[in-house]
This record gives structure tokens, sequence and C-alpha cells, in this order.
């Protein structure tokens, strides 16, 4: 353990862990307030070197975070501060501003974690990076016309695929009252099939391109295959898996995003198990199963078929 909420492992998890928010490889772990006549500066000092030692070439986005602990949220100002130091450190010319580029740029994340008492450096290859904000605490901002706040989740999703619904594209929602996800997808040009025997918020009702089945999604069968699933149904999580594996194994739809609900308190063997039904008995490929920041006793899985 390097502290609170904060976990070390000697090797790299094949999977990544489902509940953790972000994974760096460390580069240094240094003691903080501990060292007598250590200055803040001396401390960026070393955490520059190291960085620059590690990853010797290559853009970097440099970011801070704490614990998302009581303890860990009080450090928020003595971070900012860290991270300022640190970057006068490093070359500016290796310094890419645009977070949102880092994946295309082939950048490397360097996160620094100020934790009760240790500042850990650690660094993640921008591709391999489960998100790409600070600690993994991806804030989305609330936009006035949604309604709900699972609107935030979907976002959430989308934001670290490689692919996203599009213009014209069809997709199904299943649990899709009252709209929230239905809402964004409109909103990016796509035709959606909201499938949920609660009422959708009425302005949706009466979009054009959006067509309401009232109905159980286990009862639905669609007309013709989709471009994409998207399920956020509060129903039992293994009876979802196999719906869900039904719609893989079927090829009713190409990419997957879905939200499975774990409100029982030993959540890791049900999640092998969805693991494994939408895997083996669905057919489902490239499958990520994350708690996003905006989860809550829930995990967001993304996969995909022949693509
Ligand atoms: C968390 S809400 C979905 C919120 C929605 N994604 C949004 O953004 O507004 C869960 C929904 O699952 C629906 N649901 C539960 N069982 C269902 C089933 N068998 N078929 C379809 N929808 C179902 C509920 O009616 C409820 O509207």
């Amino acid at each position: 353990m390097l502290g609170e909420v904060l976990v070390e492992s000697e090797k790299r998890p094949v999977e990544p862990p489902a509940f953790a928010r972000t994974g760096i490889r460390v580069l240094a772990s240094l003691p903080t307030g501990q060292t007598p006549g250590q200055t803040p500066e001396q401390l960026a000092e070393v955490l520059a070197a190291r960085t620059v030692e590690a990853v010797p070439t290559g853009s970097l986005v440099l970011q801070a975070f704490t614990p998302d602990s009581p303890a860990g949220n009080r450090l928020a100002d003595e971070a900012d501060a860290l991270l300022e130091a640190v970057r006068t450190r490093l070359p500016a010319s290796r310094l890419l501003e645009e977070t949102w580029r880092a994946r295309e740029a082939g950048a490397t994340l360097v996160e620094l974690c100020v934790a009760p008492g240790v500042v850990t450096v650690g660094s993640v290859p921008a591709k391999e990076a489960l998100s790409l904000s600070p600690g993994g605490r991806q804030r989305m901002r609330r936009s006035g016309d949604s309604p709900s706040r699972a609107a935030m989740k979907l976002e959430e999703a989308l934001v670290n695929l490689p692919f996203e619904p599009g213009r014209g594209e069809v997709c199904v929602d299943l649990g899709a009252a009252p709209g929230g996800w239905t809402q964004r997808l409109v909103a990016r040009g796509a035709r959606v099939i909201a499938v949920d025997p609660a009422k959708l918020m009425p302005e949706l009702a009466r979009q054009p391109r959006v067509e309401h089945v009232q109905e159980s999604a286990f009862a639905y069968t669609p007309e013709e295959p989709a471009d994409w699933l998207f399920c956020d149904m509060a129903w039992r999580p293994l009876e979802v898996a196999q719906l869900l594996a039904k719609w893989g194994r079927r090829g009713w739809a190409t990419h997957l995003v879905a939200n499975i609900k774990l409100p029982m308190k030993d959540k890791n063997p049900i999640l092998v198990r969805v693991r494994h039904i939408l895997t083996q008995e669905g057919g489902w490929q490239g499958l990520t199963m994350r708690q996003l920041y905006h989860d809550r006793d829930e995990v967001t899985v993304t996969a995909h078929r022949g693509i």
C-alpha cells in the first residue's frame, strides 16, 4: 500500500482492476515532511529528474491528483503547487497542454499523486491509460438540458472509446427512461430505439429520431441489426448479462456500452461471471469493465463484435 486508497502491485495486472480509477507505473515514491530541511522546490527537483530519467523522449502530459478520501482532498492546494513546481522544471518543449490529444500524439501521462506523507510520481502511455483525467476523476459538466445524472455516465464511457456513435447510426437503448442517454445519443445525430416500459420525458417522445418501444427489454427483438447497443437497465446483473450475450450471439449490434448494477456487497464474483457470460457466451470482444467516476454501485462495460 502506498497509502489510503492507493494500491501497489509488483506486476501490472492482466486485466485492469474494475474498481481502479487510474493506474501508473511508479517511478518514485518520496516521503514528504520527514526529510529535515527538504523544501518543496527540492522535492519538485527530484520528481522532475526522475520523470526525465524514466521517460527520456516524447511528449508528456503532467497532472497531479490526491487520493479520493477526506485526508487526500485536504491536500488539493499542495498538489496544485507541486504540479506547478515540477512543470517549470521539465523541458517546456516536451509538455503537451491539450490532454485530449494525448492518445493520438503518443504522449506519456505523468501523474503526481500527493497523499498524506508521501508523493508518488508515475507514468503510463496515454494509449494504455484507464482515463486521461487526473487520478481518473473525470468531471463532466452537467448540461442544463440533461434529464438525469445518468447522462454523465454515458459521456464518461464514450470519452474513453476509440469510436463514438454518430450521425445516422442506429442505437438501441435498453432501460432508456427517463431518457438521459437517449437524449445524448440524439444530440450526436444518431437514431435511437428506446426500450423501456416506463415513460420517456415528453420532448424525447416527440423527437422524430426517437422510437419508444414501451415494453420489457427481455421481450424486445430488433427488426434490423443496430450499430450500438446501450443498456442502463436497473435489473439483476446476471440476467442483464445473459440478455446482452443474446444480442452478441445473434449479431444484433456491433458496439456495446452497458451499465451493470451491483447493489450487493461482494461485487467481484458477480463481475467474473458477467465477464464470462459476455465473452464466452456472447462473443463480445475487447471487453472493458470499469467503475467510472460517475458510477455508484455499478460498473460500465464496453465491447464490440467483429470490427
Ligand atoms: C437507471 S434507469 C435508466 C436511466 C437512463 N439511462 C437515463 O439516462 O435516463 C433504469 C431503467 O431501467 C428500466 N428497466 C428495468 N427493467 C427493465 C426491463 N426489463 N426492460 C426495460 N427497461 C427496464 C427502468 O424502467 C428504468 O427506467
